[in-house]
């Protein structure tokens, strides 16, 4: 049977706050370049997005690292699956994450990034859990939403790797 899917943020409220925050990290970037890393897969649909919106010249890399199983707990094991394929030497990176809820992939992935000599390193998050921060040395620089602990889906977002598609941010009902 589908599951139950309650909206949690619209498709136009999301739009609307990632113009608004694309329009500050274009402010902020004035006169320089950024690099975009997006975090796959999640932050493949926000980091469209927000590219899309951005006035400064992007670039673009990947990468993909594995925190969770196919559950909704956090294992608390990073590893990379994917790496970059640019080096970060002299560039102003901006990390693109779909969520932050422990903090412990960014912590862990902030350390990796810092030790390939990047001009500056800020991190963009189209969601944030501070509730469920454990790694509470990790500071977001952009958040689009500050949201409770649910479970949420949708706009890159999955369950089990389904609802990534889903245009709008939502919350499975039991
Ligand atoms: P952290 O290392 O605990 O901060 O986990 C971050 C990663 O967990 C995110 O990039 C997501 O892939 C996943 N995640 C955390 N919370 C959710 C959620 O509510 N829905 C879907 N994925 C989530
Ligand atoms: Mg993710």
């Amino acid at each position: 049977m589908a599951d139950k899917i309650r909206v949690l943020l619209k498709e136009e409220e999301v739009n609307a706050r990632i113009s608004e925050i694309a329009a500050q990290i274009s402010r902020d970037y004035e006169g320089k370049s950024v690099h975009l890393i997006c975090i796959l897969k999640g932050g493949v649909f926000f980091t469209c997005e927000l590219a899309k919106r951005l006035t400064v010249p992007v670039s673009l890399d990947f990468m993909s690292v594995s925190s969770y199983g196919s559950g909704t707990v956090s294992s608390g094991v990073v590893k990379i699956v994917k790496d970059l394929d640019e080096p970060l030497e002299g560039k102003e990176v901006l990390i693109v994450e779909d969520i932050i809820d422990s903090g412990r992939t960014l912590a862990y992935l902030i350390e990796v990034l810092k030790q390939r000599n990047p001009a500056g390193i800020r991190l963009c998050t189209l969601l944030d859990k501070p509730e469920r921060r454990v790694k509470k040395q990790v500071k977001v620089d952009y958040t689009c939403f500050t949201i409770p602990d649910e479970f949420v889906v949708g706009y890159g977002l999955d369950y089990d790797q389904k609802y990534r598609n889903l245009p709008y941010i939502g919350v499975i009902e039991q």
